[in-house]
């Protein structure tokens, strides 16, 4: 039985990556995938998420939604670690989208059609979500299952000290999405990045010859190269893939039922991520957070997704 999923990303080459495991992977009917601002503006985002279809060309076409801006989007964004265009500087061309359609309302119309059936794969900001939350107010309760790639549970930040990125970057989206009545599964930076990739996983890539390996040897390098320039790592970290594998593979997690919230009005600790852990604790569990990962078994895994990907040339 495959499983109906939309993805929300902000491609970014670890959304990129994500992605082509998704598209060929036979456990997901990818039904949808909605750009959102983050890595990269609005109408590269959307630019993106095209670039990467048409490369890709899957079996099965997704519906694409159109981003647009954040109503409060920091001046930091993804693009000193995925390059100006957001995918390596590949310099990808698109053919014009036909019909754009707004994520959100791509996001309202799928969840309607399918009622309680839809995972949605968070890999961005939330600012998406939390619009669709806003049009359609009996949507949270329609929606299978949130799985959200961001926060922090103890791990240090990665745009600011105590911030994960896509939290940060649209903290009232996020606080409005944590707040709401769907179920939720929060896959933090303490769990992603317990899968430390090297460069055998950059040259265990799918062949040049392949769909998959065409466009992720062109964009995947220059994430190795911006992690070991900027943080002097020989490893990097593909965060929305360890949250795909929560969707795909939730057994080689661990995790714990939570009170979470997000910090809005900080100036140093916008967008931190604040889980209540006092014992006997007035606050409700709102979450699943994942709190741990078989790192090996999970890289294991995204390498098979990947031969998989490269199964069509
Ligand atoms: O903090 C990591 C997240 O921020 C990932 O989703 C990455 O693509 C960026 O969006
Ligand atoms: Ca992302």
């Amino acid at each position: 039985m495959t499983r109906k999923v939309i993805i929300d990303c902000d491609p970014g080459i670890d959304d990129a990556v994500a992605l082509t495991l998704a598209l060929f992977d036979p456990q997901l009917e990818v039904l949808a995938v909605t750009a959102s601002a983050g890595n990269v503006s609005a109408e590269q985002a959307s630019r993106n998420v095209q670039a990467i279809i048409e490369r890709l060309d899957p079996p099965r076409l997704p519906r694409v939604g159109t981003a647009t801006a954040a109503d409060d989007q920091p001046y930091e964004d993804g693009r000193r670690m995925n390059g100006e265009d957001g995918l390596g500087n590949a310099g990808f061309a698109v053919s014009r989208l036909h019909h754009q359609h707004l994520s959100e309302k791509v996001i309202c119309d799928a969840v309607r059609a399918a009622p309680n059936e839809i995972t949605i794969l968070c890999l961005g900001p939330l600012t998406n979500v939390a619009r669709a939350f806003q049009r359609d107010p009996d949507l949270p309760r329609m929606v299978h299952r949130l799985i959200i790639m961001g926060g922090s549970f103890t791990a240090v930040g990665n745009v600011t000290p105590v911030a994960e990125f896509n939290i940060y970057y649209d903290p009232l989206s996020a606080q409005c999405v944590f707040r709401s009545a769907a179920t939720k599964t929060l896959v933090p930076l303490d769990v992603t990045r317990q899968v430390a990739l090297t460069l055998d996983f950059v040259e265990a890539l799918p062949p040049e010859t392949t769909r998959a390996g065409l466009l992720l040897r062109r964009i995947v390098p220059f994430l190795f190269r911006s992690f070991h320039q900027t943080m002097g790592q020989e490893s990097f970290y593909l965060h929305d893939t360890v949250a795909l594998l929560a969707a795909t593979q939730p057994e080689l997690f661990e995790s714990r039922e939570m009170a979470g919230e997000v910090e809005t009005a900080g100036h140093l600790t916008r967008g931190m991520t604040v889980f209540d852990r006092r014992p006997l604790s007035p606050s409700r569990p709102n979450m699943e957070v994942m709190t741990a990962v078989r790192a090996d078994a999970a890289a294991e895994t995204l390498l098979r997704g990947l031969e998989r990907s490269g199964l069509q040339t």
